[in-house]
């Protein structure tokens, strides 16, 4: 069954329905594009976020990207390998022997480039790279604030990046950072708290470069740090995420959401709204709430298939009335849907699969 074909207006899309406004995501890559074309640091974006290699491509074409891309997992990188990526990085640990073995057969593909934060993970991913003939780079993640992975010392960093220089089959190509921001109230706390732990990242990089091994790349960032790392010449690439579609967790940023569930209020009592979009088609991790574009609203209860939100402002609406639902994760919210509609001026330009959806292997 086809539904939402190219050419559907808005109003007459079948809902619930996951879009993506074309525009909002070429203004969002061209924010990037302009600010990293003529610098010295590129984008490689990390595709966890939107899952389609369609999509990565739009981000890679827009410019000022090096024209790799990053993935979380495995079988994210299987998909963004077969979507004709040849540059990628698993910004994460690699660590049980049959995704080893899988990232070596993706290695005669593609140049393939993983986490590393352990000497025994590194000495394994060496043995398998030896049995299967390639080359895997290896970059040492840092930590700088999440505590969930990377090296917590500049001395083990210099150990491990020793260590990658001496086995064969790995490659040893520099350092990676990741980090988030919870609470901050200004710009300037921003900029002091970003600046704080690139500066962790960097001090093990000076520490690998002064035991006297060159690093040829220092990956680091998401979208709360994608204009910091401007002033930072070490820095060579920047895994920028959730730029692209965005959500309601970075209103400050310079992006808009271009993700959205279109859904159809199906029941209207005083001042509620039920419609026909629900947890399933929805992402909210952490309690964070989903909410109506361009009112004020609560949200009052969330059902599988429904939703019934409080309009806060007195706006009146009529059942049939279309609503878009705004998310707190668009990477969740990208993962509970098969195919996402994209849209251009309210007209239906096309509907594309999203091939990194359910890869959590
Ligand atoms: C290692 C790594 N790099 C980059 C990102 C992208 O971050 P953001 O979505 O904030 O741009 C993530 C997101 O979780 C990540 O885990």
């Amino acid at each position: 069954m086809i539904i939402n074909k190219i050419g559907t207006n808005l109003k007459d899309i079948e809902t619930p329905e996951l879009i993506i406004d074309l525009d909002i995501l070429d203004a969002n890559v061209n924010t990037v594009s302009k600010a990293y074309s003529n610098s010295h640091l590129k984008m490689r974006a990390h595709t966890k976020n939107l899952k389609s290699p369609y999509l990565a491509r739009r981000q890679v074409e827009a410019g000022g990207s090096n024209g790799g891309v990053c993935t979380a997992k495995v079988s994210e990188a299987e998909v963004m390998v077969e979507g004709g990526f040849k540059n990628i990085l698993i910004a994460n640990q690699v660590v049980s022997d049959d995704k080893i073995e899988r990232l070596c057969s993706l290695a005669k593909f593609a140049d393939m480039k993983v986490g590393i934060d352990n000497i025994d993970n590194l000495n394994n991913l060496s043995k398998f790279a030896i049995k299967h003939n390639v080359i895997l780079g290896v970059l040492v993640e840092i930590n700088t604030s999440m505590f969930r992975c990377g090296v917590r010392s500049s001395d083990y960093a210099v150990e491990l990046a020793k260590r990658a220089i001496e086995l064969e089959g790995i490659n040893f190509k520099g350092v990676m950072s990741h980090q988030s921001i919870k609470d901050y109230t200004t710009e300037e706390e921003r900029w002091k708290i970003g600046e704080e732990y690139i500066d962790i990242c960097l001090e093990s990089k000076r520490a690998i470069e002064e035991a006297g091994m060159d690093v040829e790349i220092v990956s680091t960032g998401e979208t709360f740090t994608f204009d910091i790392v401007l002033k930072y010449p070490e820095i060579t690439e920047v895994q920028g995420g959730t730029y692209a579609l965005m959500d309601l967790n970075y209103p400050y940023m310079p992006f808009d959401i271009a993700v959205k569930v279109l859904s159809t209020i199906v029941d209207i009592y005083d001042d509620k709204i039920t419609i026909d979009a629900g947890n399933k088609c929805i992402a909210a991790p952490n309690n964070a709430t989903p909410l109506i574009e361009g009112v004020k609203s609560d949200l009052v209860e969330m059902g599988l298939d429904y939703s019934v939100h409080k309009i806060l402002d007195g706006k009146k609406y009529n059942i049939g009335d279309k609503v878009y639902l705004l998310t707190t994760h668009e990477d969740g919210l990208m993962n509970r849907w098969d195919k996402f509609v994209g849209i251009r001026k309210e007209i239906v330009e096309g509907s594309w699969d999203i091939l990194g959806r359910g890869c959590h292997h």
